[in-house]
């Protein structure tokens, strides 16, 4: 009899020890799901007085875990007018540079809990057929947010087309435009791999990378290779320039996320006026990838896909030397006009 009590005893305790540890696993990833909500965005001080702050955020700890649906543009009409959801027009836009790290910074800064991100490239601004469609097709294309949060896109190809501060000027004259740059050569050499992988999917051959970067004729470096244009920042910085003030451009150091993310991201932060919310939680170094990934909660994080942090081919020596003595004076340029100095050769 005494056994069969002690039995039971020990059952009852082993089910409220399950339920105790199960109440406290869910309490702590909801907490660190919640922090991701908080719709944090003093941006232009639209934030109210600390009061109003703090019944927002109460208002807003029911809504919890709905959210990741209405980014993926799946919320009802009802929900959506029960939550105020708005598609809002971008705040911010990283307008390059392709393959400068445009995605990584995306998704780093898309950790803030004032900040979301639309998920695809929109090429409204680039695309005349897009552009066509008129500000509402491209609003429509924004993710659903709170109306306090800031909606960030990037679209790397805005940066060296023509048309595109123009039109991007006649939306919102005072947006802050993000330009993420790495050292001009390697990023030349990454759009290369780039385009290089593209071909070898489809079983095409291409060109060494040698071959498109120098002039056979005049064994200089050859101008008319985009990826090389690309690189020659000064040139297209200069022709935004016509439109917005330099001090509605952010410089992103490319080179530096890669290997040190945390206070670039903080940086983006102060220039989008955004309280500090992102930190080294967020962030972890992951030796198999051989880069930083996101981590948003104890029970979501994610590393960038494979297509980011390629392997580069080998390029001659003396060709990558040609290439940086040729980029020299545009950087030299490029640090005077943005006041961001890189210890480009
Ligand atoms: P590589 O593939 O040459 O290494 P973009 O998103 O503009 O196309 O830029 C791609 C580059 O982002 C990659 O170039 C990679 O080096 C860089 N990058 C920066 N941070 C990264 C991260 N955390 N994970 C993967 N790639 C990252």
């Amino acid at each position: 009899m005494l056994f069969k009590q002690q039995a039971l005893l020990r059952q009852k305790l082993f089910v409220l020890g399950s339920l105790a540890i199960g109440s406290l696993l869910y309490l702590v990833a909801r907490v660190g799901s919640l922090d991701r909500l908080q719709p944090l965005c003093p941006i232009d001080g639209q934030f109210g007085p600390r009061g109003q702050e703090e019944i927002a955020l109460r208002a807003l700890q029911f809504k919890r875990g709905l959210l990741h649906e209405f980014r993926k543009g799946n919320a009802t009409k009802e929900q959506i007018r029960l939550h105020n959801l708005v598609q809002q027009l971008p705040k911010a836009i990283i307008i390059g540079v392709r393959k400068g790290g445009t995605r990584a910074l995306l998704e780093m800064l898309n950790l803030h809990p004032a900040v979301v991100k639309a998920s695809q490239e929109i090429h409204f601004f680039d695309n005349d057929e897009n552009y066509a469609k008129g500000i509402e097709w491209y609003r429509k294309k924004m993710p659903f947010s709170y109306p306090h949060q800031i909606t960030i896109e990037k679209s790397p190809a805005y940066f060296i087309t023509e048309e595109v501060p123009e039109r991007i000027y006649k939306m919102n004259s005072s947006i802050k435009l993000l330009i993420i740059v790495r050292e001009p050569t390697t990023r030349a050499i990454s759009d290369y791999t780039q385009v290089l992988e593209g071909k070898e999917r489809k079983n095409k051959t291409y060109y060494k990378f040698e071959k498109l970067a120098i002039d056979p004729n005049t064994c200089e470096v050859n101008t008319k290779y985009k990826a090389v244009r690309t690189s020659i920042y000064t040139k297209h910085l200069e022709r935004w320039l016509k439109y917005f003030p330099i001090e509605q451009f952010h410089i992103v150091d490319g080179d530096r996320l890669i290997t040190e993310p945390l206070p670039e991201l903080q940086l983006v932060e102060k220039f989008l006026n955004l309280p500090p919310r992102i930190s080294q939680y967020n962030l972890y170094f992951n030796a198999t990838r051989g880069f930083y990934c996101l981590r948003f909660n104890i029970v979501f994080n994610k590393c960038l896909a494979g297509s980011k942090g390629r392997i580069h081919p080998e390029v001659d020596t003396s060709v990558i030397t040609k290439l940086r003595k040729f980029f020299h004076p545009f950087n030299q340029k490029f640090y005077q006009i943005t006041g961001r100095t890189f210890n480009w050769p």
